[in-house]
């Protein structure tokens, strides 16, 4: 997408040292981070210099490439590899897509006796994942783009009210997102519409990084704290929500970020749309209705404890809650698919249920 008049993407390679937005220093700065070693991809990733489930994903592929590179000066490559791939993969546990992108890699590193075989094929797969999550990224728009006109055109040209949830926009991806990709393409073609913007405590990725987001592609939205959304929605001013996903099961249930469920009741509640926009890489093939071996991610509880804030010294963290108090931070909640009105995947929309996941995706 363009920032400040310039195209940007989210992950580049440039002679072999991987080049990130650092997610951290949004909005208050738009800082270029570079990742030379698979250790400093795994950092990446679990600190959440970069994050979003597909963006995840393919951090981690380039992950893998640099680990080729470095297994060259190991005595035993192979084990390298391996060791490399099981760090990765446990950097953060609730995206499916980071496994995903390390067992592609896996795979095809395999099939190469050679080193230099090895180095080629998983540069030539990191950089088709790249490539291939800003096509999907771009179709799942091109399929959403009907849900919001339809909308529009019901309401005979005024706002479409969008609500949002977390950042599942084009810093979640390589380019244009998930949720937000249908906003753009909509946005684009004239569609007047407005985004509500949840906040989306405790880190914040709402307020930091879907309103830099949309305010640099000059879309009208406004930052609501998290409990807001179900009054708008009782007051009529939500006409739909649009979340991603870190892992949808094949089934059609939604695994998202913390406070993803709640919007999704208050939208049933009020018979306004709910849908969630997925690459078919977050979707859980072998997941169907048992949570029990769901990872959701517990993180650090100072992300509750503490907040953080931009001044004119740079990005400064203060305490928010007494130091006796205990604070619990599960980054993710469960959405059962029947609060689901539709995936909108790159294939096209379906029900949230396993036969129009199926129907849509029968290869697999
Ligand atoms: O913890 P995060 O910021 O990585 O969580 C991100 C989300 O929950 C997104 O909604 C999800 O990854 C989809 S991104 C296109």
């Amino acid at each position: 997408m363009k920032v400040d008049g310039k195209s940007l993407e989210t992950i580049w390679l440039q002679e072999d040292v991987l080049h990130v937005i650092d997610q951290r220093a949004l909005p208050h700065e738009l800082s270029i981070v570079q990742l030379k070693t698979v250790e400093e991809a795994a950092i990446a990733i679990k600190e959440m210099w970069v994050r979003g489930a597909p963006l995840i994903g393919v951090t981690a592929a380039f992950g893998m490439y640099l680990a080729t590179i470095e297994a060259s000066h190991s005595n035993t490559p192979e084990t390298y590899i391996l060791q490399a791939a099981r760090l990765l993969k446990a950097a953060r546990p609730t995206a499916v897509n980071l496994e995903w992108a390390v067992d592609q890699q896996l795979e095809a590193i395999s099939k190469k006796d050679d080193l230099s075989d090895k180095i080629a094929v998983s540069k030539a797969v990191a950089l088709r994942l790249k490539k291939e999550d800003a096509e999907v990224c771009k179709q799942i728009g091109v399929h959403g783009l009907p849900l919001i006109e339809a909308i529009s055109k019901a309401k005979n040209g005024k706002p479409v009210n969008i609500l949002t949830h977390c950042n599942a926009g084009w810093l979640a991806c390589v380019d244009w997102g998930t949720a937000t990709s249908p906003i753009y393409q909509a946005f684009d073609q004239g569609i007047n519409l407005h985004v509500w913007v949840d906040e989306t405590r405790p880190r914040n990725q709402g307020a930091r990084l879907t309103a830099w987001e949309l305010g640099k592609h000059g879309i009208p939205h406004t930052v609501i704290a998290d409990n807001t959304g179900g009054l708008l929605m009782q007051q009529g001013r939500v006409d739909l929500c649009i979340v991603g996903t870190d892992r949808t099961t094949r089934t059609g249930h939604v695994v998202n970020k913390i406070g993803t469920y709640l919007k999704a009741l208050a939208a049933k509640d009020n018979n306004i749309p709910f849908y969630v926009a997925l690459p078919s890489s977050t979707i859980d093939w072998d997941l169907a209705d048992d949570f029990s071996t769901l990872p959701i991610e517990e993180r650090n509880s100072e992300e509750v404890s503490y907040i953080s804030g931009g001044t004119q010294n740079g990005t400064v963290q203060v305490r928010l809650t007494p130091k006796e108090s205990n604070a619990l931070n599960l980054a993710f909640d469960i959405t059962p698919s029947r609060l689901v009105t539709a995936l909108v995947t790159e294939r096209g929309v379906c029900e949230a249920s396993e036969i129009g996941l199926k129907l849509l995706f029968e290869k697999k």
